[in-house]
Order: structure tokens, then C-alpha cells, then sequence
């Protein structure tokens, strides 16, 4: 309406050199690019991840050196634009940016908090495909969080790094989209004083290369994975590798504190993952392993392939767990962290699951035990279908969260109930799940209305009758 305005207005007094162009000659409309949001849109976090593109693969490298705690890191981030960007954010916290470029044309960039805005040189266009590389390097910070989450991120060791990420750690070594609602694909090399090993996710692409008394890890995760999953766990490390008794390459690697622990890690790791794949469906990924660090997080944490154990020699239960998140959690990912009983209820479901196999404690038993628990305990005030921000890793969502998959288990019967664990496994395998589809398939597979069940053990305040 205005240009024809203007047209017309210019019939009447224009030159004809201020008569407006055609459409098709006209610069883009400035609103075609917009800066992407800072937050990918989780409202419980919101500078965590970003919006305006999704990350298809990270290559990762970088060069650490424990004696000094330097890293020195490139890693390139292979992306889509889901708008027109003039400019869009990496998560990252500390460490010194040196470049930035956007299909190897430098660009602009700035700091604020854990938010790095980039500018390139040109803006891009919706759908469009571009490699951002950063080049980085200084002291890793691990995040802190004493109260809730303790320490988590790129965590420095006497011989090395014990990296372990969830929820949002990823940004303390590499800049990325750090939610899990955007999964990539990741290739890691990785640079070690000569002696030492370093772990990530996958498999190792090639024999570790010595030069000048440095030692580079190259290793490949060929199957989507959420930030959190990323590994570069380094140090002096034990090695046992093989294969599972039902053929999945296995690799287990423990510090030399725990070296008494190597051989059962690697046996056990491989005969879970073995059963679970006769339990959930076939496994997801192209290795399964474990690695014991001498480090005392106080956690586990279900890293894709490679489960770290922080300081302690795991038991059957903790294995057993770490590796049923392979499926739920790593190859089923969250949406929203809100949803996290979908990662831990089904995990620790899982722990029960496996004592009942070995002829222990059965799952109803341990219910039983726990749906004992007065009225007044904690976990009854925590409705564990909707893990809170500032208590995400409550123990209700561990073992309410189970106890809501045992509840439908005897609402539905052992026929559906393990039906639906591997459906739910296949339909969403290396994509995304929420509570609300859950249900949905919980529903659909048994035929009953369960929202009642649903609705009393994963979001009232109090203890399910
Ligand atoms: N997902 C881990 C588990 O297996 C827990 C991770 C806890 N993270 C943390 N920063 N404390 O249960
Ligand atoms: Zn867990």
C-alpha cells in the first residue's frame, strides 16, 4: 500500500529517478534477517541453547595439557538456519575467544555471560546451510552448583579431566547449542600429553597418533546425541576392549586407582547391554563401555556409549542403569528438562528390572517397599512428572518416576507394559519424547484411559492411595 502510494504520489511529482524499482530488484526487507533468540525456548532455562538454527555435527578438537590446565580447542558447528539470521549465539562459559568464522569468512562476535553473539559477515538465509569455527583457549571453570547439581562440566583432575555435563556443562569446554532439544552428530580429536588416554563418545577412528610428545584421540559419535553426552574424559587409564557375549563392541577403561574394578566394569557392561537389548530392543548405538575415574563427583552420568562412574567402582544397580539410559535419555532425549522422569524414573525402573532377572529383589517388592514410605516424605510433595529447575535431580523423580512405571505395569499387564517399553524405544530411537506422547502410546497400546494413573503419580503433591 505504501509503494503504490508512493507510485502514485510520484506519477504526480516525482523525477523519474526517485520513481520506486520493481519488487524483484529491491533489497531484502531488513525483517527477512533477524538476530537468533538467545534461548532455545526451555522456560525453566532460558539462555540455555539457542534459537534460529539446528546444529547438525560438531568437530571438535582441542589440545589439553593437565600440568598448566590449558585447553587450547577449534570446534566447528555444522548448522541449518531455521530463519534468516543477521547474527545468532553459541553457548560457552569462560575461556578466551580468539576468531570466529562463518564459511571461512571472519566475523564479528561478543561475550555476555555464557551467551557468545556472532555476526558474519553476511547475514544467512533461512534453511540455509554453515559452518561456524571458533577458536578458543584458556583454563576451564567446571559449573558449581553446591546445592543441587554439585560440580559438573569440564572438571579438571590431578592427571587429567573428568568430563560429565548434564544438565547444561557442555559450554565449559565447547561452544554449542546446549539444550537437549537440538542432537548432532560429533567427531572429536583430542591432544594428550604422551602417556595419557582420552575417552569420547563412539568409537576411535584410527590408531591414537604420537608427535612430539603429544598423543591424539580421535573418536566418532556417528548417532545423534544431546550436548550434555559429550565426553573428553582424559588421564591415565587401563583399557579392556572387546566384544559383548552377543557381539557389540565393548570398551571399558578405568583409572589406575581402580584397577581391581577393570574386569568386572567390562564383563558386566557387556552382559547388561546384551539383556537390555532383549528388554528394550535392539541396542542403539555402535559401542557400549564404561570408564572409572578417580575424580569423587558423586554421580554416575549415562554418557552416549561410555557411562562415567565419578569415583567409585559401580555395582550391577548403577550399571544397569547408566546403561538403560543408552535408550531412555541418550537415544530418546527430552524436549523440555521438565520431562526428565522419562531419562530417570525409567532408568531406576530399569535397576529394579534387572534385580528381578538375577532372581533378587523383585520390582514389586521394591514398589511395595517404597510406596510405604509416610505420607509425609519428601517425595510425596514432589510431583515427579515435572522436575523443577532448582531440584531437577530430586529423588522423586528417580523413584517416583519408577514407581509410575510399575503402577501402569500392573494396570496394564507384563504383555503390554513390555510391549510398549520397546515401542516406545523404536517409534522416537535418536529423536525426541515427551510425557504427553508417553501417555499417548500408553493409552493407545492398552486400549484404557490412564490419565487418572498418570495424573496421580507423576504431578499431585501428595501419595498416590
Ligand atoms: N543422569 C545422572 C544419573 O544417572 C545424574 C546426573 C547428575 N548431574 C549432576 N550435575 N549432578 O542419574
Ligand atoms: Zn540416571
Amino acid at each position: 500500500g505504501v509503494a503504490v502510494l508512493a507510485a502514485l504520489m510520484c506519477v504526480l511529482a516525482c523525477s523519474p529517478a526517485d520513481q520506486p524499482t520493481s519488487a524483484a530488484d529491491e533489497p531484502p526487507a531488513a525483517a527477512e534477517f533477524r538476530p537468533g533468540a538467545p534461548g532455545i525456548g526451555d522456560p525453566d532455562f532460558p539462555k540455555d541453547g539457542n534459537g534460529g538454527y539446528d546444529v547438525a555435527h560438531y568437530d571438535i578438537a582441542i589440545d589439553y595439557t593437565p600440568a598448566s590446565r590449558q585447553l587450547a580447542g577449534v570446534t566447528t558447528v555444522r548448522a541449518a538456519a531455521t530463519q534468516g539470521l543477521s547474527s545468532f549465539n553459541l553457548d560457552l562459559s569462560g575461556l578466551d575467544v580468539r576468531a570466529v568464522t562463518v564459511d571461512g569468512a571472519p566475523a564479528t562476535f561478543s561475550r555476555a555471560g555464557a551467551e557468545l553473539t556472532v555476526r558474519p559477515a553476511a547475514p544467512i538465509d533461512d534453511d540455509a546451510t554453515f559452518a561456524v569455527k571458533v577458536t578458543y583457549s584458556g583454563l576451564p571453570d567446571a559449573a558449581r552448583d553446591g546445592a543441587n547439581l554439585g560440580t559438573y562440566g569440564f572438571i579438571p583432575t590431578s592427571d587429567g579431566a573428568f568430563v560429565a555435563s548434564e544438565p547444561n556443562g557442555s559450554k565449559t569446554w565447547f561452544p554449542n547449542n546446549d539444550h537437549p532439544a537440538d542432537k548432532a552428530t560429533f567427531d572429536f580429536s583430542i591432544t594428550v600429553p604422551a602417556g595419557l588416554t582420552a575417552v569420547a563418545n563412539g568409537e576411535m577412528t584410527g590408531r591414537p597418533t604420537t608427535v612430539g610428545g603429544k598423543t591424539t584421540y580421535k573418536w566418532r559419535e556417528r548417532h545423534p546425541m544431546v550436548t550434555y553426552l559429550a565426553t573428553a574424559t582424559l588421564g591415565k587409564f587401563l583399557l579392556r576392549e572387546g566384544r559383548t557375549p552377543g557381539g557389540i563392541p565393548n570398551f571399558a577403561a578405568t583409572d589406575p586407582a581402580h584397577k581391581g574394578s577393570l574386569d568386572k566394569l567390562y564383563r558386566l557392561s557387556g552382559e547388561i547391554t546384551d539383556y537390555w537389548a532383549t528388554v528394550f530392543g535392539p541396542y542403539p548405538f555402535s559401542s557400549t563401555g564404561g570408564v572409572v575415574d578417580d575424580y569423587s563427583a558423586g554421580y554416575a552420568l549415562e554418557n552416549q556409549t561410555k557411562p562415567l562412574y565419578g569415583g567409585f567402582e559401580p555395582d550391577e544397580g548403577i550399571i544397569a542403569h547408566e546403561l538403560a539410559h543408552q535408550w531412555f535419555g541418550d537415544s530418546l532425549s527430552i524436549r523440555r528438562w521438565k520431562d526428565l522422569w522419562l531419562n530417570e524414573g525409567f532408568a531406576t525402573y530399569a535397576e529394579w528390572l534387572w534385580s528381578e532377572h538375577k532372581g533378587r529383589k523383585t520390582a514389586e517388592e521394591t514398589f511395595k517397599e517404597l510406596h510405604a514410605q509416610p505420607a509425609t516424605d519428601p517425595i510425596w510433595a514432589y510431583p515427579a512428572g515435572r522436575a523443577r529447575p532448582d531440584d531437577l535431580f530430586n529423588q522423586s523423580v528417580y523413584s517416583r518416576g519408577a514407581m509410575t512405571l510399575h503402577a501402569l505395569r500392573q494396570a496394564v499387564g507384563d504383555t503390554t507394559f513390555f510391549d510398549l517399553l520397546k515401542r516406545w524405544a523404536a517409534e522416537h530411537r535418536y529423536g525426541h519424547v515427551t510425557t504427553e506422547q508417553f501417555i499417548a502410546l500408553a493409552e493407545r497400546l492398552s486400549g484404557k484411559e490412564l490419565s487418572p494413573l498418570f495424573d496421580a503419580w507423576l504431578f499431585q503433591p501428595r501419595r498416590p492411595a
